[in-house]
C-alpha cells in the first residue's frame, strides 16, 4: 500500500534539491502533489518527471515571501485537488552574502528572514485552514542543524532557521486539538547541486558528519514518514539529519 495513497501534498522550493526529490517520492507513494517554486522551470521540470512515471501533480508559480502569491499557490492547490493535507515548507537557503553579524550583509539577513522564516509563516497561515476544514493535516518545515547546535559564519541564516524551530514549537501547540501536526528537519549538509557547488570538506559540520553528508533523497524520506499516518502520533519534534554530527 502506497504510504501516501488519496493524499494531497504542497511542497514549496519543489523545483530543486530537497524539494524536488521529496515531490518525487510523494507522488510515488501515492500523493497528488503540487509543486511550488518561483523558478517555474524548475518546478514544471520536476513535474514533467512525476509524469513521465505516472504521478499526478501540478506546477504552481510562487514566492513564499509574498502573501498574496501564497495566498494564490494555496488556492491553486485546493483548485487542482480539491483539498491539502501535507504542506512542506522547503523553499529557500543561504548564501555566501551571510557571515558573522559584524560583517554579514544586512540586505541578505532579511532577505533570509524574508523567504526562511517569514515564508514559512505565510504558507503556514494559508494552508492550515484548509486542513482544519478537513480534520487535519501535517505540515513539516525545515530548518538546519545551525539552529540546534553552535556554528560559526552563517548568523542571518542561523537567525532566521532559529525561528523556524520556535514557529514550529508554537504552531504544534496551537493545532494539535485540530488534528494539524507540525514537525522540523534539521538537516546537516545535504548535498543539493546548490550546496555541492560551494561547501568545501572543511565545513564543520561535514567534516563531523560521521555517516557522510546527506544526500536529497535522505532527506525526502523522512519527511516522507511526517508526512504519513505513521507519525501520527508525533508533533513538535525536531528531527535532527546530519549523519551523526551532532553527537560528534
Ligand atoms: N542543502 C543543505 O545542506 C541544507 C541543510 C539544511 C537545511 N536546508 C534547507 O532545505 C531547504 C532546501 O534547500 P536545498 O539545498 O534543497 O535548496 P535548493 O536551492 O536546491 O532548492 C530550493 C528551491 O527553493 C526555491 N526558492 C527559493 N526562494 C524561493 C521563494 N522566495 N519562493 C519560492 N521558491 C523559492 C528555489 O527556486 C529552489 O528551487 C532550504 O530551506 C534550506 O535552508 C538545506
Amino acid at each position: 500500500m502506497p504510504r501516501l495513497d488519496t493524499k494531497t501534498a504542497l511542497i514549496t522550493g519543489g523545483g530543486n534539491g530537497i524539494g524536488r526529490a521529496a515531490s518525487l517520492l510523494f507522488a510515488e507513494e501515492g500523493a497528488a502533489v503540487a509543486v511550488a517554486d518561483f523558478n517555474v522551470e524548475a518546478a514544471n521540470g520536476t513535474v514533467d518527471l512525476i509524469k513521465q512515471v505516472g504521478g499526478t501533480a501540478t506546477a504552481l508559480a510562487c514566492d513564499v515571501s509574498d502573501e498574496a502569491s501564497v495566498a494564490k499557490m494555496v488556492a491553486g492547490t485546493l483548485g487542482a485537488f480539491g483539498s491539502l493535507d501535507v504542506l512542506f515548507n522547503c523553499a529557500g537557503g543561504g548564501s555566501t552574502k551571510d557571515g558573522p553579524v559584524t560583517d554579514l550583509d544586512l540586505d541578505e539577513f532579511w532577505r533570509t528572514i524574508r523567504v526562511d522564516l517569514f515564508g514559512t509563516l505565510l504558507c503556514c497561515r494559508h494552508a492550515i485552514p484548509a486542513m482544519v476544514r478537513t480534520g487535519g493535516g501535517s505540515i513539516i518545515n525545515i530548518a538546519s542543524l545551525r539552529a540546534v547546535i553552535g556554528t560559526e559564519g552563517a548568523d542571518a541564516y542561523t537567525a532566521s532557521k532559529g525561528g523556524v524551530l520556535a514557529l514550529t514549537r508554537a504552531m504544534a501547540m496551537q493545532w494539535a486539538e485540530h488534528k494539524v501536526r507540525v514537525n522540523v528537519l534539521a538537516p546537516g549538509v545535504v548535498l543539493t547541486e546548490r550546496v555541492a557547488a560551494f561547501i568545501k570538506e572543511d565545513n564543520p559540520i561535514y567534516q563531523k558528519s560521521l555517516l557522510g553528508p546527506c544526500e536529497p533523497h535522505d532527506v525526502a524520506e523522512l519527511a516522507l514518514y511526517l508526512a504519513s499516518d505513521a507519525s501520527r502520533r508525533v508533533t513538535g519534534a525536531v528531527m535532527r539529519l546530519d549523519g551523526g554530527a551532532s553527537v560528534y
